[in-house]
């Protein structure tokens, strides 16, 4: 899912930032196209990850962390779950109000719960600009996270986040 994630944001924000209708033509929305296509595939990996939590739970956090880092580490993940929902949803949002569908794998659309609504537009297209930043700074802020884990406190931690399924049996 982190590799469906990161590929959504980098198309977006290729996008939103180099390109331009003007310049790019129809490229520019054959990438947007790709970016929804990829993006709403979010939705349904966030379902099957969301039970695969509550069924199979987070590996403990080092003993060598502060009840404080603990916190935040909590914190963060929180808000890194919350973002995985906040982004697909302002993104289709944005696309129905604007009377575009939500296209999944180029294979069908999910039902618009909109119809086209400008009003709609001028909340939901800054707030999946702003989530889309906010959550570039949290990623960046989980890989640097993770790296310190892994090559200064020399813990599990970065083991469990790529091979949780073995890591969560100890
Ligand atoms: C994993 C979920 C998603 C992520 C991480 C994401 C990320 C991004 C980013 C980084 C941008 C560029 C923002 C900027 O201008 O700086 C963007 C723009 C956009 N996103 Fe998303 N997005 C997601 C889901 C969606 C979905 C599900 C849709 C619609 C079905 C969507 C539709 C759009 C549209 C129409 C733009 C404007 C592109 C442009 O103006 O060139 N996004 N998104």
């Amino acid at each position: 899912m982190a590799v469906i994630f990161i590929a959504a944001w980098l198309i977006g924000f290729y996008s939103g930032n180099f390109l331009s209708y003007e310049v790019d033509g129809s490229f520019k929305g054959d990438v947007i196209i790709l970016h929804k296509n990829i993006a709403t595939t979010i939705i349904f990996l966030l379902v099957v990850r969301i039970f695969w939590r509550y069924t199979h739970p987070a590996p403990e956090l080092p003993d060598t962390m502060s009840p404080r880092m603990k916190t935040l580490a909590h914190a963060g993940h929180l808000a890194l779950y919350f973002m995985l929902i906040a982004l697909p949803v302002t993104g289709c949002l944005y696309s129905w109000s604007l009377g575009y569908p939500a296209p999944v794998l180029y294979l069908f659309n999910l039902p618009a719960l909109i119809s086209e609504n400008p009003a709609v537009t001028a909340i939901v297209k800054p707030l999946h600009i702003w989530l889309s930043w906010a959550v570039g700074l949290l990623l960046v802020g989980h890989i640097f996270a993770a790296l310190k884990h892994h090559f200064i406190d020399k813990d599990h931690v970065l083991n469990s986040m790529t091979r949780q399924s073995k890591s969560s049996k100890k």
